[in-house]
């Protein structure tokens, strides 16, 4: 399904990440940089991959990002595929929230995918192919007690995705721009939860269970793929019915 196709994906170290890289991989890419801040974890993932470049990268560092996409483009020539996938959660109530954590979850979530967006889009206007796939949140729509700053991130992705999506077909580019909204993901971003919320979390999803990165991946997979080539500036919810 991406045969020949070149791919970028963030935060691709665990969690959803890892098994978006994991399904391009496997699904016949050539190359999928796999970009993460965690060395360490991120290397060890992707050791035996010959078709997965791991490359340890904090997306807040723009100079960084830029040196990457050249290095991309001397490679390769293109980018098929981005997957904005890196986030962070700081959580408190508004009363309790300091600004050192909503200062940081800002700077991830929002600028992180807009300097990454920023450096690789125009690679894929000038070859006037791509899919650039956005990881939101359903409370980016609905919002959530504890979340200020990760809400406001998440609402935040979708406006700059449906932006993009008017933007890139302005000039006239088949560059589509789509965000994939999860409701509660089996991750561990979420394996700290307490017990007692994880079974809320549960009892108030319709289909009774969380997602697995895969139920994610199914997602993602049909956005970058050409199966969804007329579809853009949209957001798939994958919450098994959560936010109805
Ligand atoms: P995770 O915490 O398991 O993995 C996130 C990865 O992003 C980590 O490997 C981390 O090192 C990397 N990362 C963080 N900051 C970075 C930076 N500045 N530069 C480069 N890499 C960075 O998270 P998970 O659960 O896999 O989530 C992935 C995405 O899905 C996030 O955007 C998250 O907000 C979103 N999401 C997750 C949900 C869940 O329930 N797990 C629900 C809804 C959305």
């Amino acid at each position: 399904m991406f045969n020949s196709k070149i791919c970028v994906v963030t935060g691709a170290a665990q969690g959803i990440g890892r098994t978006v890289v994991e399904r391009f991989a496997n699904n016949g890419a050539t190359m999928v940089y796999a970009l993460d801040m965690n060395g360490d974890v991120l290397n060890e993932a992707f050791m035996n991959q010959s078709n997965v470049k791991p490359i340890v990268v904090d997306i807040c560092d723009r100079p960084a990002i830029t040196d990457l996409v050249e290095q991309i483009k001397s490679d390769y020539g293109r980018v098929d595929v981005l997957v904005n996938n890196a986030g962070i959660t700081r959580d408190a109530l508004i009363e309790n929230m300091t600004e050192q954590d909503w200062d940081l979850v800002v700077d991830v979530n929002l600028k992180g995918v807009f300097n990454v967006t920023q450096a690789i889009a125009p690679i894929m206007v000038a070859q006037d192919y791509g899919s650039i796939i956005t990881m939101s949140s359903v409370v980016g729509t609905d919002g959530n007690i504890g979340q200020s700053n990760y809400a406001a991130t998440k609402g935040g992705v979708i406006a700059m995705t449906k932006t993009w999506a008017k933007e890139f077909a302005r000039k006239g580019a088949q560059v589509r721009a789509n965000c994939v909204a999860p409701g509660f993901v089996e991750t561990p971003m979420t394996a700290d939860l307490p017990e007692k919320v994880l079974d809320m979390m549960k009892d108030k999803t319709p289909l009774s269970r969380m997602a697995t990165p895969e139920d994610i991946a199914n997602g993602v997979e049909f956005l970058a793929s050409d199966k969804s080539s007329f579809i853009t500036g949209q957001v798939l919810k994958i919450d098994g019915g959560l936010v109805l």
